[in-house]
């Protein structure tokens, strides 16, 4: 079987080699030139553990081939997989435009060749986009039958285990609005074991950003409590596992920190914040998930502060600049809100990264103008008052901590990923802090 994918941006992308893995013939259409040239060559465009050599390999095979035509994609292919970024409006809400093109030339295609085609949204969307889409494909076939029909098939990837999410995923959700297209979806995934939770395309695209939206409350709920273990001498890290080995709380996503970032939880929550608030629904409760969130670098800072007392003047090294460990994502980044916190109190920052450091760099120019990158993490080290670790590498886990504290100018760490080893850190004489913790407790 022929499947489109439209898109080779990170969603897009995986999709496409995890499906010429399983042996479809997979036709991928990327408008950008300097992304086609690359992927042509068998190049990666996004760091993704495992990709490259499924890229290369499907290529080789003849399983995946590029391209910026839409017109012999849709001509080739019964399904077609919607793949395109829907980026944040300034209000929150999702930008639709490039669904809307892709869209157009889809349906042109398909009143050239007068076939039907179903179309299978991956991208994150507003409820309501399959019906959108429906609609506006009526528009576009000019008064003809539209030769398309929509259905919702949200991804659940995380960066750093795409592959193996797309190739086990806990459950696949299809949003679908007949029997044809339940068909050709089963037909897809006919050799994935999960429940596939067949409905309608609105419930399908909510349950996407419900779930994000529940795991980012998880993680803004935890932090909340961390604050108040902080003031009264408790342990967050007892209360997570406490609390997580209650299976209907269950102990993932309870980790406290300096909060999430990335390209999905902060971006699906304003989203979703603004599909309810533009249905009069009370969501105000995501409001105060942003916010916490949002808070969580200065609060960061806060406890430095108690650590350091004055910051300005100060060399401090921050460990980490992508929003999680195995990806060279710097987007929504909290180690932004961080940095600029301390530059703003008169710090000077050195920081180093296993990936992100030029992500970071093309991202934030402004923010970078005030930092010294250090690519060889020994030399962040040298001279500095204190140690801010922000990303949970392994690389950071694994430091020998006795030669890192004989190059620093006073021995202070705050780890704000709890994922240090506190004795271990107290053995070797530093004043150590995590988060949800006293000091040095
Ligand atoms: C997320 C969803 O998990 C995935 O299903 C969806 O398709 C895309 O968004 P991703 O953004 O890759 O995936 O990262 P994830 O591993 O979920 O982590 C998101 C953020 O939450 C990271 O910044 C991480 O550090 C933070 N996090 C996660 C915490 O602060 N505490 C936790 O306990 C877990």
């Amino acid at each position: 079987m022929n499947i489109g994918v439209i898109g080779a941006g990170y969603v897009g992308l995986v999709t496409a080699v995890c499906f010429a893995d399983l042996g479809f013939k997979v036709h991928v259409v990327e408008k950008d030139a300097v992304k086609l040239k690359k992927l042509n060559e068998a190049q990666s465009t996004i760091y993704e553990p495992g990709l490259t050599e499924l890229l290369d390999l499907n290529i080789k095979q003849g399983r995946l081939i590029f391209t910026d035509q839409i017109k012999p994609v849709v001509e080739q292919c019964e399904a077609v997989f919607l793949c395109v970024g829907t980026p944040s409006f300034i209000d929150g809400s999702a930008d639709m435009s490039q669904i809307e093109s892709a869209t157009k030339e889809i349906v042109e295609s398909t009143t050239f060749i007068k076939q039907k085609r179903l179309v299978v949204v991956k991208s994150t969307v507003p409820v309501g986009t399959a019906e959108w889409i429906d609609k506006i494909s009526k528009l576009y076939s000019n008064g003809e039958t539209s030769y398309i029909e929509i259905a919702s098939n949200p991804e659940f990837l995380r960066e750093g285990a795409a592959i193996r999410d797309f190739k086990e995923p806990e459950r696949i959700v299809l949003g679908v609005a007949s029997e044809w297209s339940k068909g050709i979806l089963n037909r897809i995934y006919s050799s994935f074991d999960c429940p596939k939770i067949f409905t309608d395309s609105n419930t399908a695209e909510i349950i996407k950003y419900a779930s994000n939206s529940f795991l980012a409350t998880k993680i803004s709920y935890i932090n909340m409590v961390a604050n108040l273990c902080e003031k009264v001498g408790a342990d967050i890290s007892k209360i997570s596992e406490g609390m997580g080995y209650d299976i209907r709380i269950g102990r993932d996503f309870l980790n406290a920190g300096i909060g999430f970032g990335g390209s999905c939880f902060p971006k699906d929550l304003r989203a979703f914040l603004h599909t309810g608030m533009s249905k009069n629904v009370d969501f105000s409760l995501l409001e105060k998930v942003i916010s916490i969130n949002e808070d969580r670098p200065t609060q960061m800072v806060n406890k430095l502060k108690e650590m350091l007392w004055v910051l300005s003047g100060k060399k401090i090294a921050v460990l980490g600049l992508t929003f999680k460990p195995n990806t060279d994502d710097v987007r929504e980044t909290p180690a932004v809100g961080l940095i600029e916190a301390l530059v703003s109190e008169g710090a000077t920052v050195a920081a180093t990264d296993p990936l992100g450091i030029d992500n970071f760099v093309n991202m934030y120019p402004e923010t970078a103008k005030n930092i010294t990158f250090h690519h060889n993490v020994e030399e962040v080290f040298n001279e500095s008052h204190a140690i801010v670790l922000v990303t949970d590498w392994k690389e950071y886990k694994e430091l020998d901590w006795k030669s890192v504290k004989a190059l620093l100018k006073l021995p202070v760490v705050l780890d704000a990923r709890n994922c240090l080893d506190t004795d271990l850190m107290m053995e070797n004489g530093f004043l150590y802090a995590c988060v949800g913790r006293e000091i040095n407790k």
